[in-house]
């Protein structure tokens, strides 16, 4: 991802647009999200003309080797999908991912990709061309601070537009931070700043129920699942990871259990995947040394084994399976 400031410049504010607010006038959507003109780009707060009239693009997704809109090699590029999925409704398979960048994020479009889902994905950061790791790329993707809460609301207007008044299949709760303290240590409950706690906060719990509320419309219309990525750290004091982190992952799987309740009658699923220690860039120097005689399975798990997860989750092989946080940590609880 390219570091892009994320509100560049001073937008030329349209009428009804109030520049300290962030919002305009009404009118409001059915679900109390203000509906924004087409246009309109929720991150910069810019406008810029619509586009064309015609078969969008990112409903359903760039042809696999279409020179025009991926410098990559298709042909030998193992994230894309040729033949795209598609629901009993004859709708194209739907997902959005929240921390696609990198990560356990980057294995489950992988995974995803290779099942032919059309995937729409958040995170702080532009999408990078070269990268390229999935069909639509950056027509699907929402550039998205999830730890401001002006520009949620925001990107659910952007999603909802993108997705059309279509269903939702998936939503993955997967984007997570877990701060350090300026030399790296550990920020215990007496150490964290109440800004972190709120950061901490914004992104691990509450995005995910923002997000889930925001798109429940599109959610009930493909009964579709969510996901959402807790930690093992939920449920015992670690070593690195903080106070904050760990009570924001243990109320995220709480929030898990509540909303399978609430969102059963509707027809969607909520459940929850706790990682135990998975090499990506979240975790600590030393982690393999601390952790491997602590794991029976004597390795750190590897993302792509949590995306195999995620997308069972996300399938007709889990449609009974609600409410439940599964632990995927090579036996690091035993
Ligand atoms: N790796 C592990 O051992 C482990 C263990 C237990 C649980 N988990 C959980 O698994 C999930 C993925 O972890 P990971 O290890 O893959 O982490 P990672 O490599 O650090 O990736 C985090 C992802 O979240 C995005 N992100 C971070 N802050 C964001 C924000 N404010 N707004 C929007 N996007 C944001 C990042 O993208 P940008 O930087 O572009 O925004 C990135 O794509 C997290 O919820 C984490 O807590 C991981």
């Amino acid at each position: 991802m390219t570091d892009e400031p994320k509100a560049p410049g001073r937008p030329a504010y349209p009428p009804g647009y109030d520049p300290v607010t962030h919002t305009y006038t009404p009118p409001i959507g059915p679900d109390g999200v203000p509906i924004y003109p087409e246009g309109y780009d929720p991150v910069t707060h810019r406008f810029t003309p619509p586009k064309p009239a015609g078969p969008p693009v990112a409903s359903g997704g760039a042809a696999a080797g279409d020179p025009a809109k991926c410098p990559v090699d298709h042909g030998h590029h193992p994230y894309h999908s040729a033949e795209p999925s598609y629901a009993a409704d004859g709708s194209r398979r739907t997902m959005l991912v929240t921390g696609a960048s990198r990560g356990i994020g980057h294995s489950i479009v992988r995974k995803f990709a290779d099942q032919g889902w059309r995937i729409i994905t958040i995170s702080r950061h532009a999408f990078e061309r070269s990268r390229c790791p999935w069909e639509a790329g950056p027509e699907d993707h929402v550039q998205c601070d999830l730890a401001d809460r002006e520009q949620v609301p925001l990107a659910i207007v952007d999603i909802k537009a993108r997705i059309g008044g279509g269903p939702l299949h998936a939503l993955v709760n997967n984007a997570g931070i877990s701060p350090k303290g300026p030399a790296g240590e550990r920020l215990n409950s007496i150490t964290t700043p109440m800004y972190t706690w709120m950061q901490v906060f914004h992104v691990n719990m509450l995005a995910p129920i923002l997000l889930a509320r925001g798109l429940f419309d599109e959610l009930k219309r493909g009964q579709g699942s969510i996901v959402n990525i807790t930690s093992v750290v939920g449920h015992r004091v670690h070593p690195f990871a903080g106070t904050a982190y760990a009570t924001s992952k243990a109320a995220l799987t709480s929030l898990t259990r509540e909303m399978a309740a609430d969102f059963a009658p509707h027809g969607i699923r909520v459940n929850a995947i706790a990682p135990g220690e998975i090499i990506t860039d979240i975790l600590s120097p030393g982690t393999e040394e601390k952790f491997l005689p602590l794991i029976p399975m004597r390795r750190l798990g590897r993302p792509e084994e949590v995306a195999e997860l995620v997308h069972f989750l996300c399938s007709e092989a889990s449609s009974y399976i609600t409410g439940e946080e599964i632990n995927i940590n090579g036996g690091q609880l035993l």
